[in-house]
């Protein structure tokens, strides 16, 4: 069934009061794909009622960065969200979310100035302002995030945390194209060479967990073959870190369930990807 387009902030708020069951909600800046559904598929399966919000939020986004050229199919994204049953589509506009006069930013600190934090510095305030927006909007019992953006899972986590709120936050596991490329909105900008390239994320990590099941642990050593790999294969690297996964912390012998983190830029694209090691 085609799910109900609200596209109006009141509206989403009156229709979420009067929703009886558990609401399971899934964030996202649209131009699904299979990633994006894999969490969809999950809230389906677990929440009563499912709803999907669509907004590229410019908040999250430095000035030089990719808000104008961003993505967009809405189109696509309701017949995606229709296949799968969704109830509401939450499509809000731009003015409606950030009017004149706002003024109030939810932001988390330390953890949101390493990693992708230290080249974007003012990436995740954007995304905790906007996703505690949107669960004070839509109030769900439930919210489901991909562990492809691991630090924004954590970052998000903890700002639930310390601010009370009574959502759950499920972590769902990466979804790959099939040669092993990690799906992201962004793939879309590489050209096929570049496309080629940017398998070495995936390349890197899998060697990673491979020297860990060689009983290989030190964390420099491991780093440094991974960083080989990425730049023959003509990767520019932004960061590579053995991190804890749930305080982010750098470690440096690697040990079950820590996460290798990192962020590499093919051609004019920085992609990211983590895998945890076990
Ligand atoms: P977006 O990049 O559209 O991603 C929405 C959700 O889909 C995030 O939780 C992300 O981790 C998940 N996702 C993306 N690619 C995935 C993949 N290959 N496998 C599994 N999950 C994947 O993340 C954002 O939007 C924004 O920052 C948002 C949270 C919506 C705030 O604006």
């Amino acid at each position: 069934m085609r799910p109900v387009l609200v596209k109006t902030i009141s509206q989403m708020m009156q229709i979420s009061t009067k929703l009886k069951g558990t609401i399971g909600f899934v964030p996202t800046m649209g131009y699904l794909h299979r990633g994006h559904l894999s969490l969809v598929e999950t809230a389906k399966k677990n929440a009563d009622i499912v709803i999907v919000s669509i907004f590229v939020n410019p908040t999250q986004f430095s000035p030089n960065e990719d808000l104008s050229q961003y993505p967009r199919d809405i189109d696509s994204d309701i017949k995606l969200l229709s296949e799968l049953d969704v109830d509401y589509i939450f499509f809000p506009q731009e003015s409606e979310m950030y009017p004149d006069g706002c003024k109030t930013w939810v932001n988390v600190d330390k953890i949101t100035q390493v990693l992708c934090g230290k080249s974007r510095p003012t990436h995740f305030k954007g995304v905790t302002t906007i996703v505690a927006k949107l669960m004070n909007i839509v109030d769900p019992d439930l919210m489901y995030m991909g562990e492809k953006d691991f630090q924004q899972l954590v970052v998000l986590r903890q700002m639930a945390k310390d601010l009370n709120f009574k959502t759950e936050i499920i972590g769902c596991p990466i979804i790959r194209e099939e040669d092993g490329l990690a799906m992201s909105s962004r793939n879309k900008y590489l050209s096929p060479a570049g496309r080629k390239n940017a398998l070495c994320l995936h390349k890197a990590l899998l060697l990673a967990k491979k020297r860990f099941r060689q009983n290989i642990t030190n964390s420099s050593k491991i780093i440094t073959e991974m960083a080989d790999l990425i730049e023959n294969m003509e990767g520019v690297i932004d960061y590579i870190e053995v991190v804890d996964p749930d305080t982010l912390e750098h470690i440096t012998e690697l040990k079950k369930g820590c996460r290798i983190l990192l962020a590499v830029i093919i051609e004019n694209t920085r992609l990211i990807d983590n895998m945890k090691m076990e």
